[in-house]
């Protein structure tokens, strides 16, 4: 299932982004457990380094993807000349055709979203409020499908969402994470999947800790928790 992985990460290795190798062969991974005509939605694309990688897997099963970014202003996100990159990566990386942008924000577009979708891929907003709307996605999804969710257990938004609907949820049942990248399934979980949610928590508290040291300027202490990056852990 790897064939083919080195390719596209090769091509989207470049392209400025939150994604690590790891967590794009977990991307990679579940997009290759689809179907011909299936739908992959990703929700926040900024350069296309993630999107690259659906789609090139996406490519190979001959699936599609929707990226949904409305292409937010401000230092971090860029505004409409990360759209500019966003488009020109994907022709580079020569999976435009496989793509379908729809530059909105996930939770206007999510009402009158009415296709099926066979896999999502959560990394817009990650707020409490816009993560757990994104979550009601799934809802497009049939029972079983996967969602992969980016900064899972290492941003607080979308942690506190992930203790609200998937460890005292009924929907979504925890399988495992690469980092931050987190898959659930849509299925009820049991006691023991619940169990495997909170044993994640340690892990979040040692980001938060991270975090705090990194608004301290205290880099040196966090490296000595194994952090060795001037960015937040992901
Ligand atoms: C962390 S970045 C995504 C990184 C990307 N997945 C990658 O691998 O490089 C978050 C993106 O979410 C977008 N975003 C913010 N709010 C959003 C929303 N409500 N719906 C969809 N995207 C949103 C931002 O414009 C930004 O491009």
């Amino acid at each position: 299932m790897t064939d083919g992985f080195e390719e596209a990460w090769s091509l989207a290795e470049p392209v400025k982004g939150w994604m690590t190798r790891d967590q794009g062969l977990a991307l990679w991974n579940a997009a290759c457990r689809l179907d011909k005509g299936d739908l992959i939605v990703e929700i926040g694309s900024h350069q296309g380094r993630s999107t690259i990688v659906l789609a090139s897997a996406a490519r190979t099963v001959g699936a599609r993807v929707v990226a949904v970014d409305p292409f937010v202003d401000g230092r971090l996100f860029g505004g409409s000349p990360t759209r500019q990159r966003f488009e020109a990566n994907l022709r580079k990386a020569g999976v435009e055709d496989v793509v379908e942008l729809v530059a909105e924000y996930s939770t206007k577009l999510r009402p009158r979203w009415d296709r099926p979708i066979q896999l999502l891929y959560i990394d817009g907003k990650h707020d409490y409020w816009t993560y757990t709307d994104d979550l009601r996605w799934s809802a497009n999804l049939d029972d079983g499908r996967e969602i992969l969710v980016h900064d899972c257990f290492s941003s607080i938004g979308v942690t506190l969402g992930t203790i609200a609907k998937v460890l005292f949820g009924r929907r979504y049942t925890y399988l495992d994470r690469a980092t931050s990248l987190a898959r659930f399934r849509l299925a009820p979980p049991s006691a023991k999947d619940r169990l495997r949610v909170v044993a994640q928590l340690p892990w979040f508290a040692r980001n938060v800790g991270i975090k705090i040291l990194l608004r301290l300027r205290l880099s040196p202490v966090a490296k000595a928790f194994g952090h060795d990056s001037p960015y937040d852990p992901y």
